[in-house]
């Protein structure tokens, strides 16, 4: 299924933060409660998403969040890091980090990731970086297939902490040119 023509994408605005903040717990809930014990997924939940820190990270000019909105629902969203210090696998002088990636469950297999990651694409290309890397938990499958049909390689191993939970993850990369156009 295609996503539908009334999918808007674009930059978030401190009045998004509380909304924000709460799909964010919800969709991080949704694909990976399995995985941690609940003490640890507590712990992620209330150190990232708090309105609080999302306010602050909408505000951040180091860091660029879009949403994906359905309608006057939103149904997606993610976020640039232009300041985050890339891992060692990651050689390329100005890269920037998608540090979020997420889809309200509902949109999983309708064609909205592909649409939001152009977004993102066109986001890193206004700030003149060339390529976007990434942490991936290894045992995301929907996850993993989604990036490398958008073209990312594993470029190396890093470890994400859920609490005091250590997940091991996939380093991955990719040119920030659209790939849908091999004109840049
Ligand atoms: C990651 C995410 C944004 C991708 O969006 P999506 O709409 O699912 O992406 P797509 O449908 O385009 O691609 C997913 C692919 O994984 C496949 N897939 C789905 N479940 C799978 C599974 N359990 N094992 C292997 N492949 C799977 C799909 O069939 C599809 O591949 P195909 O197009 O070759 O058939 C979305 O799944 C999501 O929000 N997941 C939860 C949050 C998350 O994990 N974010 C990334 C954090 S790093």
């Amino acid at each position: 299924m295609t996503e539908t023509a009334t999918l808007n994408i674009r930059h978030a605005v401190a009045a998004d933060a509380r909304a924000l903040a709460h799909h964010m717990a919800e969709w991080f809930l949704a694909a990976y409660s399995h995985a941690s014990s609940a003490g640890n997924l507590a712990s992620f939940v209330t150190t990232n998403f708090s309105p609080q820190k999302q306010a602050a990270e909408i505000s951040n000019p180091q860091i660029v969040t879009l949403v994906a909105e359905a309608g006057s629902d939103m149904v997606g969203y993610a976020q640039l890091r232009f300041a985050t210090p890339a891992p060692p696998s990651i050689t390329e002088p100005g890269s920037a980090e998608v540090g979020r990636f997420y889809l309200a469950p509902t949109h999983h297999g309708r064609g909205t990731a592909a649409l939001l990651m152009r977004a993102v694409r066109a986001a890193a290309r206004e700030r003149d970086r060339r390529w976007l890397w990434l942490l991936v938990w290894q045992q995301a499958p929907q996850a993993i297939r989604f990036y490398e049909k958008q073209g990312f390689k594993k470029t190396g191993d890093a470890v994400f902490m859920v609490g005091d939970d250590r997940k091991a993850d996939w380093v991955m990369h990719a040119p920030a040119a659209d790939i849908t156009d091999s004109s840049q």
